[in-house]
């Protein structure tokens, strides 16, 4: 394939140890006014979970961010501190899911990192096995899965190519939106009129400011919630490309060496692994060789 791809936020407490221990606060400055304590013994162990719990490893600066997010499921639960907080979380599978939820990063947008998908739309032209599969592994919201789906209408000219497509994401509040296909329309403003008026239905009434993606894409999603982290994935054919964009850089490189060793097997031999604009695998040159433009095939 190479040929093809060289074109190119109760008690408000002040907790004195966060000044202390905050390396990304400057010296003197006051600690913030918070709604619960929150320590630095607090925020290492979440950061232990969700890497034990999604392979994310959080940047010791991310401690605001983390307070942000988790500080809803305290009032939501009445939990009064963070340390009564993750007594609660561990053994807990359904508050595990909400911790995973409120932690995972889920930028995304239509037709992010345009070039794959005219690199995509070459190889489902050129590929002689039908259906031509794809697994977007880290699908967020949907938007990369329907641009996966709009990509392969283009390409085989048809509301209905022959292509199948997994969608999967740990997050399970990120996949109810994708399944239902639902978008405010500035998601789409970027999107050429051709595209939207072929792919799109406009909300009107109390949907009015939505657009909804036709039943004809939705067709060729299937959605899962999939941790790349699991032992196992339900996975048993390869695929001929696999999306895995934006979500590598958030797991440490051996994290990342034990995914590629597992996406490996599930790649066809001539299939194409798209990575993320700032994802590099260098140190698993053994498994997957660049071909320009953060995309990989094997490496014979
Ligand atoms: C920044 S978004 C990237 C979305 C999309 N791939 C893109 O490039 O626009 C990263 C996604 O990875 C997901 N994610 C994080 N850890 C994961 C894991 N262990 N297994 C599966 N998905 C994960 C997050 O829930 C989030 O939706």
């Amino acid at each position: 394939m190479a040929g093809i791809l060289s074109a190119g936020a109760g008690h408000i407490l002040r907790n004195v140890r966060d000044i202390v221990d905050s390396p990304s606060k400057p010296a003197g400055a006051a600690a913030p006014v918070r709604e619960f304590p929150f320590t630095q013994d607090d925020f290492v162990r979440v950061r232990n979970l969700i890497y034990e719990f999604a392979g994310i490893s959080l940047s010791p600066v991310k401690k605001e961010m983390v307070y942000s997010r988790l500080v809803r499921r305290l009032r939501a639960l009445g939990q009064g501190s963070f340390e009564k907080y993750l007594a609660y979380l561990e053994g807990n599978t359904d508050e595990i899911e909400a911790f995973v939820n409120a932690l995972t990063t889920n930028l995304t947008a239509f037709f992010r990192e345009p070039h794959h998908f005219e690199i995509l739309g070459q190889q489902m032209q050129m590929a002689s096995a039908r259906p031509f599969r794809i697994w977007c592994a880290a699908a967020s919201t949907g938007e990369e899965a329907y641009s996966l789906a709009m990509a392969a209408c283009e390409a085989f000219d048809s509301m209905t190519p022959p292509v199948q497509i997994l969608a999967s994401d740990i997050d399970t509040h990120v996949l109810r939106t994708a399944s239902e296909g639902v978008y405010p329309a500035e998601r789409v403003d970027r999107l050429n009129a051709g595209r939207l008026k072929r792919f799109f239905l406009r909300g009107s009434g109390s949907k009015q400011g939505l657009v909804r993606v036709r039943p004809e894409l939705q067709a060729l999603l299937k959605f899962e919630r999939i941790n790349l982290l699991d032992s196992e994935w339900p996975i048993q054919t390869p695929f001929d490309a696999i999306f895995c964009r934006n979500v590598m850089i958030y797991f440490d490189k051996n994290t990342q060496l034990r995914l590629l060793q597992r996406f490996k097997p599930l790649l066809q031999p001539c299939g194409l692994f798209y990575a993320g604009h700032s994802e590099s695998f260098l140190h698993a040159a053994e498994l997957f060789r660049s071909c320009g433009r953060t995309v990989y095939e094997h490496a014979r």
